[in-house]
Parts: structure tokens; sequence; C-alpha cells
């Protein structure tokens, strides 16, 4: 029995320190992308999405308080691959400016499909260990990430 539980804390521990690395390397990474995106429409979009990111770093930090865990040692390696996908595009000097904005922007998309099912992750393991106020709290990240897909999606049109 106690062997089950430890388990799936494990589990709950380490999707939490993914999601943690993986918004952490997107806070280090979205001011670089805005600079390369060429409209103000997208620009503004990835800006407020900056600034949410920010926000659920520090939900991530207070579910971590809550256990007996610190939020670092895994590096997120989608997210890495994720992100050097976006470096190799703002680095593309041969691209034009609206190729280079429109691959930046399915990279967009890309990376919030990633982080919607990591979210919905670890909601469902907050939920199965009765960890209610950890689900509601990925629960807000989780709808942030759903708006800015749509975002993007509108912004890709
Ligand atoms: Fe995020």
């Amino acid at each position: 029995m106690a062997m089950v539980i430890d388990s799936e804390e494990k589990v709950y521990i380490h999707e939490l320190k993914d999601l943690y690395s993986a918004e952490q390397q997107l806070v280090e990474a979205l001011p670089k992308v805005v600079k390369a995106l060429t409209t103000e429409d997208a620009k503004q979009a990835v800006k407020h999405h900056l600034e949410e990111t920010k926000g659920q770093v520090k939900r991530l930090e207070q579910i971590f308080k809550g256990l007996d865990y610190a939020p670092s040692g895994v590096k997120c390696k989608g997210m890495e691959g994720l992100v050097s996908e976006a470096d190799e595009v703002i680095g593309e000097k041969e691209f034009p400016k609206d190729k280079r904005t429109e691959a930046l922007l399915s990279g967009g998309q890309k990376i919030e499909h990633y982080e919607i099912i990591a979210y919905k992750g670890a909601i469902k393991s907050a939920q199965e260990m009765g960890r209610h106020s950890d689900a509601s709290l990925l629960q807000e990240s989780l709808a942030e990430e759903e708006a800015a897909l749509r975002k993007l999606e509108q912004l890709s049109h």
C-alpha cells in the first residue's frame, strides 16, 4: 500500500518538476521571440503570455511549498527541443520576415499543446492524490495555456 502511494507521489513530483523547468525555460526564451516577431499583434500576444508564464512559475513554487520537495533537479527535454527549434528560426537569416513570424507562431502552438497535455497530466495526478488545492492552481495555468493557444491560432490565420 505504502509503495503505491510513494510511486504515485514520485510520478506527480516529476510531472511538477518537468513543468517548472518548462516554464522557466519559456521565461528565458520568450523575450527573444518577442524581439524576433514582426507584427505588433503577435508581439503583444507573446508579451502577455510571458507575464502569465511568470505567474505560472509562481503557482508551481506555491505547490512545491506544500510538498516536501524543491522544484529544481529536472530539465524538461521536450521544452528544450521546442525552444531550440525557435532559436533556429530566429537565427535563420534567409527567412523572409513574414515567414519567420509564421514559423514562430506555429512553434508557439506546438509549445502550448505540449504544456496543455503536461498540465492535464499533473491535474489528474493531483486529483487522484486528493490534492485539490494543487489541482485548482494547475487548472488556472491550464486555462491560460488554452487561451494562449487560441490566440496564437487566431494570429496564424
Ligand atoms: Fe506555460
